[in-house]
């Protein structure tokens, strides 16, 4: 995990985990700081060895760490925060050393992860994670979000 903890020492990923925690103080639904990133990468990673997906631990925690980096953007200019952080993450991804077909797999999984089915052996997954890893159950906001305004039930299950 040695390049993922230099991308997390990474004062450009630190600023942009920084601007989202500013713009997301006072939001009464899901927040996309750090705790987000890593509750994500457990799940995303637990999907990975249920599934059999074949890529390392590290590439499913580096999308993880990186999917929501660019929600700050969204927040300012309306753009779609997974195309800016998959923007965002190319810099990162080349800085510290990956490059590839396993770069490749991180890109699509960011700029998909709002999108059910979309391309990528680890897209889909990531997708699933990021919902998945939200502990909705407990949240004091359930009654207002839109993801349950159908009545679906909130419930734990990774
Ligand atoms: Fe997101
Ligand atoms: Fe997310």
């Amino acid at each position: 995990m040695e390049r993922l903890n230099s991308i997390l020492r990474d004062p450009c990923f630190l600023e942009n985990i920084r601007r989202t925690n500013e713009r997301e103080k006072d939001r009464i639904f899901c927040r996309h700081g750090l705790d987000h990133l890593a509750d994500a990468a457990r799940v995303l990673y637990i999907l990975v060895l249920e599934e059999g997906i074949e890529v390392s631990k590290e590439t499913a925690y580096t999308a993880a760490f990186l999917h929501d980096l660019g929600r700050w953007v969204e927040y300012d200019t309306g753009s779609d925060h997974a195309k800016e952080s998959a923007k965002m993450a190319e810099g990162l991804l080349d800085r510290h050393g990956y490059g590839g077909p396993e770069k490749e797999v991180i890109l699509l999984a960011i700029r998909g992860h709002r999108v059910k089915g979309a391309e990528g052996i680890l897209t889909d997954a990531m997708y699933r994670a990021d919902k998945l890893s939200r502990p909705c159950i407990t949240c004091s906001s359930l009654a207002l979000c839109k993801r349950f305004a159908s009545g679906e039930k909130a419930e734990i299950e990774y």
